[in-house]
């Protein structure tokens, strides 16, 4: 059975009164329109691994090359969609499954989605995997030993674990489970962010998921088309 959004639907609610409702515009028609396939890049990794940084980049990288994106970050959905969950293994997990559904939503509008989670347990990863069509879960392990994310420390978090003030924390007291096979790996302490949006870039050109035209071939280009991009539609909007 094709793991189409309504057979995952019904599957879940088999026992319910409900129907799936068939929509006029589709997935595929989205696509065709868009003139790119959609699909998820996860990003996952400690806290201070880099995710959100190589997200933002990889996200600017693929606007500058005209592709509809949409970054779904932790901390952000956190502030809104999943401000009621906390940090225990069962609300970890129901961030990843809201977090996931929203994706597979967001692939379904024919959206390049890049999620950037901690996402510790590998069968919360895994389901997500599964309730997206083939292919479409690129799972993309941000890399980074523990000591050089406490290091960096970006929000502070780790001096305030090191002094008791935060519970339940990844890498402390609350476990990361890495990738088993991950699509990538990204091994932020050796490589610049520019390397490592490089590497999504180029997997996912290799794959087939993007193309790219030939002059754009050097990662400094689409990144500048990117920036000025964003400040003509920025400047569009002012
Ligand atoms: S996940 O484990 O459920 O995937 P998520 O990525 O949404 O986590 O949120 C992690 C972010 O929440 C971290 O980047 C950090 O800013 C913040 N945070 C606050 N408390 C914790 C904690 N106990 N463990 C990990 N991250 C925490």
């Amino acid at each position: 059975m094709e793991n189409t959004m309504e057979n995952d639907m019904v599957r879940k609610v088999q026992h319910s009164n409900l129907t799936w409702h068939h929509t006029a515009v589709d997935k595929h028609l989205r696509r065709q329109s868009n003139g790119h396939g959609s699909f998820v890049v996860w990003l996952t990794g400690l806290s201070g691994a880099g995710k959100s940084t190589l997200g933002t980049e990889l996200e600017r990288h693929l606007f500058g090359l005209g592709i509809h994106t949409y970054l779904l970050d932790g901390d952000n959905l956190r502030m809104g969609m999943n401000s009621d969950l906390g940090f225990t293994e069962r609300d970890r997990q129901e961030n990843i499954r809201r977090a996931g559904e929203l994706a597979k939503v967001l692939v379904d509008a024919g959206v390049v989605v890049i999620v950037a989670l901690i996402s510790p347990y590998q069968k919360d990863r895994q389901m997500v995997r599964q309730i997206m069509d083939d292919g479409e879960f690129i799972e993309v392990y941000v890399n980074c030993p523990l000591e050089v994310c406490a290091q960096r420390d970006p929000k502070g978090l780790y001096k305030k674990v090191k002094a008791g003030a935060i519970k339940n924390f990844t890498g402390f007291d609350s476990p990361y489970e890495e990738p088993v096979n991950p699509e990538l790996n990204i091994q932020t302490d050796k490589v610049s962010v520019q390397q490592g949006t490089q590497q999504v870039i180029s997997y996912l050109e290799a794959r087939g998921l993007i193309q790219i035209p030939a002059n754009s071939h050097d990662v400094a280009k689409p990144l500048d088309i990117a920036t000025s991009r964003v400040k003509q539609a920025q400047e569009d909007l002012a």
